[in-house]
């Protein structure tokens, strides 16, 4: 018989994180080597791999993200079906490290977003909020007889947050730094940044979903490919265009959300399929030529990271770490870059760390820090009433 305090007593715990993304692209599973907790944990990592979705699964995934598509006993199916790769892609990333699946104490799942409604939504005499992760983890805990974390969204959103984002509390447990201020960019399918004022509090970080990341980048690397590429590799084809600036500052005098303070979460509701079509629209009105427009939502990404900093970060940060998928974008690095003089842009790498798994192993923490019963979440950057412990825990 399993107990919580037993794990939580433990001196190191051997932890695998897995996260499924905005993107639709895969699983990525991260395993890493975790000592205490809170303020003084430390992470060694020891694996990362990614399991790809085959493409008509990415695609099913990418509808049933509308919320609308699929009905009870799809989700069934979905859920049950995700859980299955969650189980292979931990015990590939065990079996890339030698680890055996018996010494794995703990696993960190965040499962798949179907679909996240922070602001309220009325449904009979409730207003509606949640989030709704699937993947089920039950399989995980057959599979490695340990104890497994998920669903930790929701228990967030319980006392008044957005359930998201989550990855800040990792970034302050991880980054911060007493002599300089640092922001930690993750280029996912959408944007989120973390800023950490130096010798911050926990009360003090400030965190928030810049736009989108790659997501509008990848629709139109896919439509401009015509299906062979689900995203624009290294910024190759963004490179050979140019940006229009009138397509640029029309994109920015449209998106209300950049000006929304924080908290705030977006995704997939916002930068979707709808304003991609409305993008493309537009683009064949003004005559510009689909690799400009690659080019200028490129731009775009960059330039919502720099109107979030200036409108919402006390002084530009000395550094900003850059992670997630986006940060093989060379164009979008380059201008990250040029827009943010005077701060130094790095990426994961350049730290001697994955960009790609950041996230699992954020999952990882966050699950590590459930089990010893600390609270793992921001309020300020969820705009929770209060902390609480995220994560459902399966013994
Ligand atoms: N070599 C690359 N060049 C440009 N973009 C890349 C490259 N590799 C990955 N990406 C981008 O990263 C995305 C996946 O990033 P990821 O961090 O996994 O996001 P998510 O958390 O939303 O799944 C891909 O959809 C793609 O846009
Ligand atoms: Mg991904």
């Amino acid at each position: 018989m399993r107990r919580v305090e037993d794990l939580a007593s433990k001196e190191t715990r051997l932890v695998i994180g897995l996260m499924s993304g905005t993107s639709c692209d895969g699983i990525d599973a991260s395993l890493v080597r975790i000592t205490g907790s809170g303020l003084e944990t430390r992470v060694q990592e020891i694996g990362f791999v990614s399991l790809p979705y085959e493409k008509s699964f990415r695609e099913r995934l990418l509808q049933l993200a509308q919320g609308k598509s699929g009905g009870s006993e799809e989700l069934l199916m979905v859920s049950i079906r995700l859980g299955e790769l969650f189980v292979l892609s931990a015990k590939k990333v065990c079996d890339e490290s030698d680890t055996a699946y018996s010494s794995v104490t703990l696993i960190g799942s965040h499962g798949h977003t179907l679909y996240h409604l922070p602001q309220g939504r009325q449904y009979f005499a409730s207003e509606v909020r949640g989030s709704l992760q699937v993947g089920e983890p039950s399989l995980l805990a057959e599979a490695f007889s340990c104890a497994v974390v998920s669903d930790f969204r929701v228990r967030d959103m319980a006392a008044g947050g957005q359930g998201a984002p989550l990855v800040p509390y990792t970034d302050f447990l991880l980054f911060r730094d007493k002599e300089k201020s640092v922001a930690l960019l993750n280029l996912g399918g959408i944007g989120n940044i973390t800023i950490l004022a130096k010798d911050c509090s926990q009360e003090e970080v400030i965190a928030f979903d810049t736009g989108p990341g790659n997501m509008v980048i990848d629709a139109f690397a896919y439509r401009y490919s015509k299906g062979r590429s689900y995203f624009d590799a290294d910024g190759e084809m963004a490179r050979q265009g140019v940006v229009s600036s009138t397509f640029l500052a029309w994109m920015e005098d449209l998106d209300d959300y950049l000006k929304v303070p924080p908290p705030k979460t977006t995704g997939r509701e916002r930068y979707g399929q709808e304003y991609v079509d409305m993008l493309e629209k537009r683009r064949e009105e003004l005559m510009i030529a689909p690799f400009d427009l690659l080019a200028t939502v490129t731009e775009y990404t960059a330039l919502c990271v720099l109107r979030g900093l200036e409108r919402f970060a006390k002084g530009m940060p000395a550094r900003l770490i850059v992670s997630g998928g986006g940060s093989h974008n060379l164009t979008l690095l380059t201008s990250l870059k040029s827009l943010l003089q005077g701060t130094e842009v790095l990426t994961q790498e350049d730290l001697g760390y994955n960009s790609d798994s950041k996230e699992a192993v954020a999952f990882a923490i966050l699950a590590n820090e459930a089990v010893c019963g600390k609270t793992n979440t921001l309020v300020a950057a969820t705009g929770a009433i209060h902390p609480v412990v995220m994560g459902k825990i399966l013994l």
